[in-house]
């Protein structure tokens, strides 16, 4: 395992502590690689208006996107569940549309991992109007 991925590693596993799920007590830690090379993190945040809910992919995003990154690279997500597992549709749309076919890497607390392009896991996104 490479360095950026370790570092990726810790990153989600760190912000997925502060998860706030309080409704589903599922916590989701995400961390993503703009194209600046900086890493950023995120975890999701529930909303008792669930479908107000920000995914940890989501929110990791978002916090690149507002520091002044345009695109990121690569997604991983660290989940406590027995295999690894990618994200919703709705982070797939997301990470299709701020990346140029971003790696989408899926871990488990105890060390398993998967990896993929987010191209593969949602070929065709919608990107315009
Ligand atoms: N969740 C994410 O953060 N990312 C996903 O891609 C799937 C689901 C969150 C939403 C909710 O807080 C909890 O996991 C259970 O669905
Ligand atoms: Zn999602």
């Amino acid at each position: 395992m490479d360095a950026q991925t370790i570092e990726l590693i810790e990153a989600a596993k760190k912000v997925r502590e502060n998860a706030h799920s309080p409704i589903s007590h599922f916590k989701v830690g995400a961390a993503v690689v703009g194209e600046s090379g900086k890493i950023y993190s995120g975890c999701n945040v529930e909303s008792v208006a669930f479908t107000n809910t920000t995914h940890g992919e989501t929110n990791a995003i978002d916090t690149a996107i507002a520091a002044g990154e345009k695109k990121i690279t690569k997604v991983l997500i660290v989940l406590d569940i027995e295999e690894p597992a990618y994200p919703c549709a709705l982070c797939r749309q997301k990470i299709a549309e701020f990346s140029d076919n971003a790696e989408v890497i899926a871990t488990t607390l105890k060390g398993k991992i998967k990896s993929c392009r987010i191209l593969d896991l949602y070929p065709d996104p919608f990107l315009s109007f």
